[in-house]
């Protein structure tokens, strides 16, 4: 990870609420993260944890409020000014998110044959621990390795801000410890790491913990 890492970002929630199917799922969120922040968005099961990482990630529509990222009110964004977003400073690690199993595991994240083969590739292998494993089918990863490609795809391409939900969770301890310092690495490079997690030990490596329990209706 020497290249620098994207640019620097700026979220704003300011006092959201969310209602799905007529059900308040939580009330008045009010925070800011920045670049180099690690934030855990906490509660127990059910609280919407990843409805508010959804929420973050411009995925699931808010009921009241604003989400402002570097002071542009993203109410007022089209499909297309999302998904250019997504595409050039977002990435989410989702538990088996976007892996496609009969693809190699470079081309699951390069996601472009053209690059399965270079040099950063390899590099970013050996990095999450994949060294040498570019040319096998993904089909064959464990939970933790598949887990490990979201976070090869977020490093490869200097995603901003990260979006894990439960990045875990289904991990043995060894895979997870492995997890939390790629993660934490991320955003000592300057990336907004956000993470949905009910992990302890994940929580306790974080700068900023958003509660929901304490938002809720
Ligand atoms: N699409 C949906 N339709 C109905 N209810 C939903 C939907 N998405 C989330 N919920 C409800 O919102 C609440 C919060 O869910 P979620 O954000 O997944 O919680 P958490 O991630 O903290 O476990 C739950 O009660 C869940 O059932
Ligand atoms: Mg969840």
């Amino acid at each position: 990870m020497s290249k620098k890492w994207g640019v620097k970002m700026e979220i704003k929630m300011n006092s959201i609420s969310v209602v799905i199917k007529g059900k308040r799922i939580f009330s008045n969120i009010t925070d800011t993260m920045n670049s180099g922040d690690m934030v855990a968005l906490t509660g127990s099961s059910g609280c919407g944890k990843t409805t508010l990482l959804n929420c973050l990630g411009l995925i699931q529509p808010i009921e009241s409020g604003s989400i402002l990222i570097n002071g542009k009110d993203t109410s007022k964004w089209n499909d297309k000014d999302k998904t250019k977003f997504w595409h050039k400073y977002a990435t989410f690690i989702y538990q088996d998110y976007g892996i496609i199993e009969d693809e190699t595991v470079a081309y699951n994240i390069t996601l472009d044959k053209s690059k399965a083969k270079s040099k950063a590739v390899k590099n970013i292998l050996d990095k999450v621990g994949l060294n040498g494993r570019d040319s096998e089918l993904a089909i064959v990863l464990s939970g933790g390795e598949k887990q490990r490609i979201g976070i090869a795809r977020a490093i490869l391409k200097n995603a901003s801000i990260i979006y894990a939900d439960e990045p875990t969770a289904s991990l043995d301890s060894e895979n997870r410890q492995i997890v939390i310092s790629l993660l934490k690495e991320c955003a000592s490079n300057g990336a907004i790491v956000i993470l949905a997690t009910h992990d302890d030990r994940l929580v306790s490596e974080c700068n900023k913990v958003i509660s929901l329990n304490k938002n809720r209706n």
